[in-house]
């Protein structure tokens, strides 16, 4: 139901609901602007209603025109979650991301260094619009997938990193990309994210990982050099392409956490 009925009864003030709770997840509504409420709204509504609810909330400009929501039967996937210790004792949340993650993710973009988005981009990337944000947090979680590192309690919780894969369906090779605030750099999440990253594409029957990196991009070179995989790359214009398998030989190397 997108609105009450005229004169319907409401005991309590939209400022006092911090929580809403259902059996496809929790709503954080605490602090939220109406475009945010909506979405974690929908987002957490029965999946049959959702389309629905996002028209109606169109309707009444509380979401963007373009909105989209992820495809019909795509479930977040809870199960994946992970934790990450750092030598100075703080610990970083790992989790997919979500389409609720979008004004999250826009402040890690801004939070960037020009350096850190030319080597992410390749290319001077100075703005995130929704339609630029939108496919990078509306998911399937098995063509596209992301896990986000995030600090401090939810809903407060700030991200602090990103991996991602892009599975290409010809080849069964994914494209991997990752991202780390500056200040938390060197630290050892680059890698923790690939480790990831890898088990949850080995469990999808994902054959590989390819990627683009820019010569000078020596600590993400270092992150693949250091994976345990047999990396061949091959330099062009400035660019490595990586690419590595998880042959069974190699992929043993590997210690996820779970
Ligand atoms: C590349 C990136 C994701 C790595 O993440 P990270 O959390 O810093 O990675 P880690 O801490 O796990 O590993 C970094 C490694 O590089 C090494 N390193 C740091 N500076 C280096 C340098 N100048 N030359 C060589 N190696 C270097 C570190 O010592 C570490 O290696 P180690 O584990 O053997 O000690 C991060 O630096 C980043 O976000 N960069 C900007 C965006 C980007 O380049 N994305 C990649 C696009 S594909």
């Amino acid at each position: 139901m997108p609105l009450l009925s005229s004169g319907a009864g409401v005991v309590t003030t939209r400022g006092d609901v911090h929580y809403v709770v259902t059996e496809y997840g929790i709503a954080y509504l605490h602090g939220k602007n109406i475009r945010e409420r909506a979405m974690a709204l929908i987002n957490i509504a029965h999946p049959k209603f959702r389309t629905t609810l996002l028209e109606e909330a169109k309707r009444l400009n509380y979401a963007y025109p373009d909105q989209i929501l992820p495809k019909d039967g795509v479930v977040y996937p809870d199960y994946y979650f992970w934790q990450f210790k750092l030598s100075d004792g703080r610990e970083v949340h790992f989790r997919p991301i979500r389409m609720v993650d979008e004004e999250k993710l826009r402040r890690f973009f801004y939070s960037l260094r020009q350096e850190d988005v030319y080597y992410r981009f390749m290319g001077l990337v100075k703005t995130l619009s929704h339609s630029q944000a939108q496919p990078l947090v509306v998911l399937d979680y098995e063509e596209k997938f992301a896990i986000v590192g995030t600090i401090g309690e939810e809903p407060d919780d700030e991200i602090v990193a990103i991996g991602r894969w892009f599975l290409d369906r010809p080849t069964n090779r994914a494209e991997v990309a990752f991202t780390v605030l500056p200040d938390w750099q060197n630290k050892g999440i680059g890698r923790f994210l690939l480790q990831n990253l890898v088990s949850v594409a080995q469990r999808k029957g994902i054959r590989g990982f390819t990627a683009e990196v820019l010569a000078e991009n020596k600590k993400m070179l270092r992150v693949f050099t250091r994976s345990g995989f047999n990396t061949k790359t091959k330099l062009e214009y400035g660019v490595y392409s990586v690419e590595f398998d998880f042959d069974r030989a190699n992929a043993n190397e590997f210690n996820p956490d779970y």
